[in-house]
């Protein structure tokens, strides 16, 4: 990654930490957040972002390949219209401040999720912030945005079967591995961790395939409030776990 060396965490002095190769986050709890403080949700939104940011720097920080972030599921549809107006507007917003530094960092931004239902401006948008990004090589950061696990399965099970009805694939075609092919995460590793903040512990519809021997660790404190402390923790409390993917031998990547 051609970031700044001096941003660079130097992990020798760090031996109890283990830095997932692609690392998931539920980033839940903006408006209890907001709540507790007597503020409006839509403040909790805001100060989500700004831990979005400060995770992305961490992650380019600590050498994680690959990060994805739930920031709209297609069930948050069912919010008040406001609210979702306001989450859509920071994501505009976002690229507004944010894209220039990403681009400077040699981030490559990847947008999963259902583009339907989405604005054409949005949607233009988004390609947009890909297109800048596809040539950088350093970290991938993923944007689960208007996505839902069980939508992505069904959207890869429909292009499958158009392939079979076309003469193209026979069933014994479909494999585990043309499936992952046929899902938004086609490339990307499957998160060997995934976090949530919030003191839920559910998956709430994120990367149901992708997450099949994901490690979790829930956290307590809101997504506001995620700073490199708990980012330490986390990779502290992953480092603890073994990985025996069905086997009888702990795999330590
Ligand atoms: C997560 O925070 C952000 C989104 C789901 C968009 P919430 O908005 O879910 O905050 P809580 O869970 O209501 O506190
Ligand atoms: C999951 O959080 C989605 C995002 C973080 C974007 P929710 O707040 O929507 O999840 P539930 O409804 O509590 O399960
Ligand atoms: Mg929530």
């Amino acid at each position: 990654m051609s970031i700044d060396p001096a941003l660079t965490v130097d992990l020798a002095p760090r031996p109890r930490l283990r830095i997932p190769t692609h690392l998931g986050v539920i980033m839940d709890g903006n408006g209890r957040w907001a709540k507790a403080r007597g503020k409006m949700r839509t403040e909790g939104h805001i100060e989500g972002v700004k831990a979005l940011r400060n995770l992305v720097e961490f992650c380019i920080n600590y050498g994680v390949p690959y990060v994805t972030v739930f920031s709209f599921s297609s069930e948050n549809w069912t919010r008040p219209k406001d609210e979702i107006s306001f989450i859509f507007n920071l994501l505009r917003r976002f690229v507004a401040s944010d894209l220039q530094r990403l681009i400077r960092n040699n981030v490559r931004v990847r947008i999963i999720g259902s583009r339907s239902g989405l604005e054409p401006s949005l949607v233009r948008l988004i390609d947009d912030v890909e297109a800048k990004t596809v040539g950088n090589t350093g970290l991938v950061l993923v944007v689960a945005f208007n996505y839902g696990g069980k939508a992505e399965i069904v959207d890869a099970a429909r292009e499958l079967a158009r392939e079979v009805a076309a003469g193209r694939l026979t069933p014994d075609d479909i494999t585990e591995e043309r499936i992952a092919a046929s899902l938004y995460t086609a490339g990307l590793p499957d998160p060997d961790l995934i976090i949530r903040t919030s003191g839920e512990q559910r998956i709430s519809n994120f990367l149901l395939w992708q997450a099949a021997y994901a490690e979790f660790v829930f956290l307590d404190e809101n997504w506001p409030d995620f700073n490199e402390a708990s980012f330490i923790k986390v990779l502290e409390t992953y480092a603890l776990r073994d990985r025996r993917f069905g086997g009888i031998e702990a795999k330590r990547p």
